[in-house]
């Protein structure tokens, strides 16, 4: 149990570190939830019209997962070999670091959405699996011009993507971070269903 709590924590330090509220205010940016849809994320930091920072912000935010992963793979002697072989440490370590950008104690709790920390976390478990999630985004993307909705549709299948390819551990635990993203996305959802959801590069974004 202990070791439980030691790994969800690990991972949490790293993923609670809220990189596009830092770029952003490195940058001269000023506080970037009071901007679009006030999210911390990079969707949000490119309505401030700088594809740099929100490159940035999409880097950081996905490698601070990928780190926390490898780390406690890395601690645990873990060859990466097969995903098989991947233990429980790395699976709730990565949890930790997708909780820890969604409910960040910094910001009293209010984090981001958890895109980049999902696809993140993804990579450094079973990096196919993240191919398949930024190639889904892509795809729905470039069909819709959605941020979200790409996210969203990514978040459903990459779970069974997981189960069909890894095992039912890893799947469940995507799943739930699949569902905690999808509620993140609450305000998201309304705005796609009433029609006034902003689309990628916009700058005009509604408030919520
Ligand atoms: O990654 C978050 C994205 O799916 C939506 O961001 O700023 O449009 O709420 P935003």
């Amino acid at each position: 149990l202990i070791g439980i709590a030691v790994h969800f924590l690990a991972g949490y330090l790293f993923g609670s570190i809220p990189f596009g509220l830092i770029f952003t205010r490195m940058a001269g940016l000023g506080d970037i939830r009071a901007i679009g849809s006030k999210n911390i994320g990079a969707t949000n930091v490119l309505r401030t019209g700088r594809k740099d920072i929100a490159f940035a912000t999409l880097l950081a935010d996905m490698l601070k997962g990928t780190f926390a992963v490898l780390l406690a793979a890395y601690i645990a002697g873990d060859p990466h070999t097969s995903v098989l072989e991947k233990n429980l440490g790395e699976l709730i370590t990565g949890f930790g670091a997708f909780i820890g950008h969604v409910f960040p104690v910094w910001l009293r709790f209010r984090g981001g959405k958890g895109v980049a920390t999902y696809i993140g976390v993804l990579l450094g478990f079973f990096w196919p699996a993240a191919l398949a999630f930024g190639a889904i985004w892509l795809f729905t993307a470039f069909v819709s011009r959605y941020s979200s909705l790409s996210a969203l549709v990514a978040a459903v299948l990459t779970p069974v993507v997981l189960y069909f390819m890894t095992n039912v551990q890893a799947a469940g635990f995507f799943a739930i971070m699949s569902l905690i993203l999808i509620i993140k996305h609450h305000a998201n959802i309304s705005r796609l269903l009433a029609g006034t959801e902003t689309k990628i590069g916009k700058s005009a974004a509604p408030v919520g």
